[in-house]
């Protein structure tokens, strides 16, 4: 069946993979990036999702397109390296405000409409540092970890309506996020997973369209890790 879809940050890396894998199931896909970027046969948004007027504009013109939202993979987010001590205040609201706040914003904006047509999926692109910490990374860990919060309080929200929330935890994953790494760091990471490499954007995206598909009614509330092992036992 061809659901009406949205993709947040889906110009590129993780969201880009799970908005092709999805449209090539026939489901009708929106993505959103600051410039609307739009593969071909994705519908291109611009929305910075900053700006919650944005979103909640974005989400109408996804419904006007494609008909009520049913399916929000809210993946789009930003990393900023910096030892808490020495990050400033814009950096600290950069990454809160797009990687947890959208997705909220988001997920309000969705919910009704998912509500009244009794069926609906919402998945959150999280990571693996939500659970086991990161230096360096306490901004964005501390966003992520937020999306668990909102993902269970949601699935008991909207379980009644035939909504399922989940939580997609990758660790490692080849895109611009970690090309930008030094290559040191990148094989001090690769060393740690015990999979022994960085995953790549396609491998998140299956699991997305897994939690996305009908096989996984049943499975909601859940965080389902996609990380070469990197977080076992957190
Ligand atoms: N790569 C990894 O190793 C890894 C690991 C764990 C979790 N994750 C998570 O997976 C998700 C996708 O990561 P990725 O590696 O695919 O990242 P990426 O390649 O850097 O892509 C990030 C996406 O987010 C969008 N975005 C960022 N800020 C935005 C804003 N203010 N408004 C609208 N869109 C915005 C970008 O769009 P534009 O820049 O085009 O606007 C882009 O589409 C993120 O939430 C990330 O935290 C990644």
């Amino acid at each position: 069946m061809s659901r009406s879809v949205l993709v947040s940050g889906g110009s590129r890396g993780i969201g880009l993979a799970t908005a092709q894998r999805l449209q090539s199931q026939g489901h009708r896909v929106a993505v959103l990036s600051r410039k609307g970027d739009g593969a071909e046969g994705l519908l291109g948004i611009a929305c910075d999702l900053r700006d919650p007027a944005a979103i909640t504009a974005a989400v109408a013109q996804a419904a006007a397109a494609h008909g009520p939202v049913e399916v929000l993979v809210s993946n789009a987010g930003v990393s900023i390296d910096r030892l808490l001590l020495r990050l400033d205040d814009e950096e600290l609201l950069e990454q809160v405000e797009t990687n947890l706040l959208a997705a909220v914003r988001l997920t309000k904006a969705v919910a009704g409409g998912m509500a009244r047509g009794r069926w609906g999926r919402l998945v959150y692109v999280g990571s693996v540092v939500a659970a086991t910490g990161s230096a360096g990374q306490t901004a964005y860990a501390t966003s992520k970890a937020g999306l668990v919060g909102l993902a269970r309080s949601v699935a008991r929200e909207l379980a009644s309506r035939n909504v399922t929330a989940n939580v997609v935890t990758p660790g490692a994953i080849d895109t611009d996020m970690t090309a930008a790494l030094p290559e040191a760091r990148r094989e001090a990471i690769a060393a740690a997973v015990p999979l022994a490499r960085f995953g790549s954007a396609e491998e998140v995206a299956a699991v997305v369209a897994f939690l996305v598909g009908e096989e996984a009614a049943y499975v909601t509330g859940a965080v389902l890790p996609v990380d070469g092992g990197l977080g076992m036992g957190h």
